[in-house]
């Protein structure tokens, strides 16, 4: 099975009992808000390597459902309030929250999703030790989740280092991964070298994943990925792909045309596709994918202490995917 069945599979295992917790209550304004994104379903990869962890380590997988929804609930929390953060409009192929509704609702619907994760975690049936491994790991991913969004913000308008941008991805991107990784194995009953080693895989996997997600920013469809494509440029982050070229770029004309890219919010298609031009020339979108497979290759690496099973082939086949996507 490659890595996009087994998310199918996964998305039909976890849609159900991802709609089970949300239940109507007052004002409904808000839960429609919160349920919009975990009903629209994404690609659904965290809940995937949650229960692929549990099982490539040899338990049962039922078992780790809750943390499943709890880490979906999570990543859709970080998308509402991500997308307020970047002034997107576009979500998953629908209006974003807060364009849909308004920035309040955008807020609460975040806070309350987040509030309802650790309710589902609370019903984890697992062993206590296992169960505060589990909390050390998720509210961590959490806390660095937020301080990755805050680096991520900072760096817009301004030329960062490649390693102040590793450590952003590696803080608002990959932690949740690993939380779901090391979640996962730990609801299967593994031991603390095995979990450590699950938890760099994911944390590999994800600066792979947003190395490639960046480019995707700029070059993807958004009839494809459903998200609003070119901001990045406009809005002046500083990706991989931007550090490169303003490093590399020695022609004038050029860079000045960059420039007038970069950071305008009202730069049109054609110029964000000029800019795009400019970065594949100069070799910055071939540096950024060799950049991101390395990540995948060292990722693949940590699994090597997994004994072969459908789940670690699963796992090991994401991590393929992860650069290799339109979604
Ligand atoms: C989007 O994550 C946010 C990033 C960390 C780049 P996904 O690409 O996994 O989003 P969905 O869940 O499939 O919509
Ligand atoms: C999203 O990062 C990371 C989160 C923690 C939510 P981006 O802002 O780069 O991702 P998209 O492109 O909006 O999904
Ligand atoms: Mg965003
Ligand atoms: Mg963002």
């Amino acid at each position: 099975m490659d890595a996009k069945q087994y998310l199918k599979k996964t998305s039909a295992e976890v849609d159900g009992p991802i709609k089970s917790y949300i239940p109507d209550e007052e004002p409904m304004r808000l839960i429609e808000a919160s349920r919009q994104y975990p009903y629209a379903g994404g690609k659904r990869m965290r809940p995937a390597i949650v229960l692929a962890a549990c099982g490539a380590v040899g338990g049962d997988k039922s078992k780790a459902m809750p943390l499943a929804v709890a880490i979906e609930y999570i990543h859709n929390f970080t998308l509402i309030h991500d997308d307020v953060m970047d002034g997107d409009d576009m979500r998953r192929g629908m209006k974003t929250i807060h364009v849909a509704y308004d920035e309040p609702t955008a807020i609460l619907a975040g806070d309350a999703l987040f509030a309802k994760a650790f309710q589902i975690i609370a019903d984890l049936d697992i062993p206590a030790d296992a169960m505060r491994e589990v909390l050390r790991y998720v509210t961590k991913a959490v806390w660095d989740l937020a301080r990755g969004q805050e680096m991520d913000v900072c760096n817009e308008h301004q030329l960062v280092s490649e390693e102040v941008y590793t450590e952003t991805i590696l803080l608002k991107t990959s932690v949740l991964f690993a939380a779901a990784a090391a979640g996962g194995a730990l609801c299967g009953g593994a031991d603390a070298k095995t979990v450590e080693a699950i938890n760099k895989f994911a944390l590999d996997m994800g600066l792979g994943f947003q190395m490639y997600d960046d480019y995707l920013g700029i070059a993807g469809d958004s009839s494809k990925t459903g998200k609003s494509v070119g901001n990045d440029l406009r809005k002046g982050k500083c990706t991989l792909m931007v550090t490169y070229t303003l490093e590399h770029l020695k022609d004038e004309k050029k860079l000045a045309k960059f420039k007038s890219v970069l950071g305008n919010m009202d730069a049109t298609e054609d110029e964000v596709r000029e800019g795009m031009e400019i970065m594949k020339e100069i070799g910055a979108i071939d540096y950024n994918k060799k950049a991101a497979e390395d990540k995948i290759a060292s990722a693949k690496s940590y699994l090597d202490i997994l004994p072969e099973s459908e789940d670690k082939e699963f796992m090991l086949s994401l991590a393929d995917y992860a650069i290799n996507r339109e979604v």
